[in-house]
């Protein structure tokens, strides 16, 4: 099973993929904590993408898609897996598509969470006050919830318009919200 997780800050994408690695059995790729791991190695590509995470700001395309090329030619990811947090614009979503393309691996699904922006900004207040994630202070979670918008929000008509768009309710209690996901995916959710 080959998945992506679409969806806006806060929607919860990171929480749902969690899940759905277990079930689904296969490896959990987030391009934030692929990033926020770089960060906290200090390694270059960390310290160049370190302010513009903080501002709420994308990292350059480049970067990402070395990252994400990085990942895929590790063996774990030859029998699936859930991507998030990638892609974020067209220009991404072009060249996964290329690169899964390439690699004979295409996307299953693409599954979108829809939350309202108010449920986002609560939810992500309650993680700064939890974790204080560097990028959730007010400031920046109005800069990623604008990214989102303008930039992201596009990638969702791209899956729609190549058939692997499913949208799925975000709103509610966490197994609700993947028990969704997993009727949603439920023709192929066998499929290793
Ligand atoms: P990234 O880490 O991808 O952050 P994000 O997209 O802003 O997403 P979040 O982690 O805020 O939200 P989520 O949807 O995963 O929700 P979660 O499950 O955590 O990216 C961070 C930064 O890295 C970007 O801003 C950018 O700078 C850079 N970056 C990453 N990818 C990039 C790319 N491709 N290109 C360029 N730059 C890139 O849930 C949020 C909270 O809500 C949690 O506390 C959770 O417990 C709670 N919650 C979740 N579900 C529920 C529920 N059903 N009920 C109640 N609470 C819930």
């Amino acid at each position: 099973m080959r998945l992506v997780l679409l969806g806006a800050p806060g929607s919860g994408k990171g929480t749902q993929a969690a899940r759905l690695k277990d079930h689904l059995q296969v490896p959990h790729v987030s391009t934030g904590d692929l990033l926020r791991a770089e960060v906290a190695a200090g390694s270059k590509l960390g310290l160049a993408a370190k302010e513009v995470m903080a501002r709420g700001e994308l990292v350059s395309d480049e970067i990402l898609l070395g990252m994400l090329e990085d990942r895929f030619s590790r063996p774990d990811t030859r029998g699936g897996f859930i991507l998030d947090g990638y892609p974020r614009n067209l220009a991404q979503a072009a060249a996964l598509d290329a690169l899964l393309s390439r690699i004979g691996q295409p996307m299953d699904y693409a599954v979108q969470l829809e939350v309202p922006t108010s449920l986002l900004v609560e939810r992500i207040a309650g993680r700064a006050k939890a974790e204080g994630r560097a990028d959730d202070n007010p400031e920046s979670v109005r800069k990623r919830l604008e990214v989102y918008d303008n930039q992201t929000a596009p990638v969702v008509e791209f899956y729609r318009q190549h058939g692997q768009l499913t949208v799925v309710d975000g709103v509610g209690g966490l197994d609700e919200v993947f028990n969704r996901i997993i009727e949603a995916i439920a023709p192929t959710a066998d499929v290793g």
